[in-house]
């Protein structure tokens, strides 16, 4: 019996998800986000352009591929419609190859400025949120408030979106000094809520499960990262979804039985955007470094990312919750010119050193670190395992050897073509 594959980030978002999932997409042929929304970004880049998706998975490029948003996804009409209009651009006939959950929820404009009124009132407190209306609307959703795709199909779908919008301008009402205007916003996204009908609906449950059942190869596209889980990773400073394995149950409704295998996608370093704990992060010249050279800008705030050594105490731990069989390293030819490259390998918190990531990660951590020779030497055009420099390859046997997985993938640049599979 075939299972659904998973492909997820391990770090804090942005590992490189776009281009894996596009690489990966020729074995398999539907394509399934299942949780987060529009906060994501993922970049794609092929025949020497630039691609970055937000909700629409990363398979669309693909002919004959279905892209599934899935249930636990939550959409934002305005940004989805102009993600399409940009893909029907580039001659894609987005409607064959896209379908929508009907349970996915809706992020309303009162959502988007909900996250900004919260994010204003939080001052020096701050998560550092996208301000795409993700907390809010998950809020909702768990609040038994929401509005779900199926809900456009509705006769009542006026009534209900302008009461709960209603009820979100009472909620604004408290934050005495957020001033805020949605007409402009309003409009755009009851025209996308119409455009939208044209695309085909679905109860992606019972369709993901036919397919699983009809043995069709299947990928789970992951968004943020394991360290962005609500549950396990640095709350507060999270996104509102599981973006662990177990979000593709729920999300898409696949029984844990029937996921397949874990593919774990993380970077030769560690970034980070927003606001919360980071133990590796670098405040030097190496930092600058890898954020210059690794062109660590967020895909979908700009914002600069911060920039860090590898953490393997918190990649073990996101292992280990999400089951990882398969390891993916990204962007190893960003540190081409380091001399020193470190790894953490414990934490040290006062007078104790553990080797796992504690509920204290807002404490005082300092990273005991590993040090490898740098391979100095540009690795880019690099097409099979064996041609790599020695030092690059021991940093690679030491990973494998920490997390118990295998590196199957070793991305060299942004392009799709810049990959080893091993
Ligand atoms: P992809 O899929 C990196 C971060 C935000 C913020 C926190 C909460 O491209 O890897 P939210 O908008 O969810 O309320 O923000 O999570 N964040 C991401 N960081 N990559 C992402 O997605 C992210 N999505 C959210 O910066 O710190
Ligand atoms: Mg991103």
């Amino acid at each position: 019996m075939k299972k659904v594959d998973v492909v997820l980030g391990l770090q804090w978002g942005d590992e490189g998800k776009g281009k894996v999932v596009d690489v990966l997409t020729p074995g398999y042929n539907v394509i399934a986000r299942f949780q987060g929304g529009p906060n994501a970004g993922h970049s794609l880049k092929f025949d020497g352009e630039g691609f970055v998706l937000h909700t629409v998975p990363s398979g669309i490029f693909r002919e004959s591929s279905v892209n599934v948003i899935g249930n636990g996804v939550v959409i934002d009409p305005v940004i989805l419609m102009e993600e399409i209009e940009a893909i029907e651009a580039k001659g894609i006939d987005v409607s064959s190859r896209l379908k929508i959950a009907k349970r996915a929820h809706l992020i309303l404009p009162t959502h988007r400025m909900l996250d900004a009124a919260s994010e204003s009132a939080k001052g020096k407190s701050k998560i550092g949120s996208t301000l795409k209306g993700i907390g809010p609307t998950y809020m909702d959703k768990t609040g038994r408030n929401g509005l779900r795709v199926g809900d456009i199909l509705s006769p009542e779908f006026d009534a209900r979106y302008n009461a709960l919008k209603n009820k979100h301008f009472a909620l604004l009402s408290q934050y005495k000094d957020f001033t805020f205007d949605i007409s402009e916003y309003e409009q755009r996204w009851l025209g996308s809520i119409e455009k939208l009908r044209r695309f085909e609906f679905i109860e992606s449950e019972i369709e993901v499960n036919r397919l699983i059942d009809a043995d069709v190869p299947i990928l789970a596209e992951g968004a943020q990262g394991s360290m962005l889980d609500i549950d396990f990773g640095t709350y507060p400073f999270v996104t509102s979804s599981n973006t662990m394995t177990a979000g593709v149950c729920t999300g898409l409704g696949v029984a844990p039985g029937r996921v397949g295998k874990v593919m774990g996608i993380f970077k030769a370093y560690c970034t980070r955007v927003g606001s919360g704990p980071f133990p590796t992060e670098l405040f030097d010249e190496d930092g600058e470094k890898l954020r210059a050279i690794g062109r660590e800008f967020g895909a979908t705030t700009g914002r600069p990312r911060r920039c860090g050594w590898l953490d393997l105490v918190a990649l073990k731990y996101a292992v280990m919750m999400n089951g990882v069989n398969e390891l993916i390293m990204m962007k190893a030819d960003v540190m081409n010119d380091f001399d020193t490259i470190k790894v953490a390998v414990a934490y040290r918190i006062g007078d104790r050193e553990v080797d796992y990531f504690p509920f204290e990660s807002n404490e005082d951590i300092v990273p005991v670190y590993r040090e490898f020779k740098g391979w100095k030497s540009d690795v880019c055009g690099i097409r099979d395992y064996d041609s790599l420099p020695v030092e690059l390859k021991d940093y690679i046997a030491f990973i494998e050897k920490e997390t118990g997985c295998p590196i199957k993938i070793v991305s060299l640049g942004p392009d799709r073509s810049e990959i080893i599979v091993r």
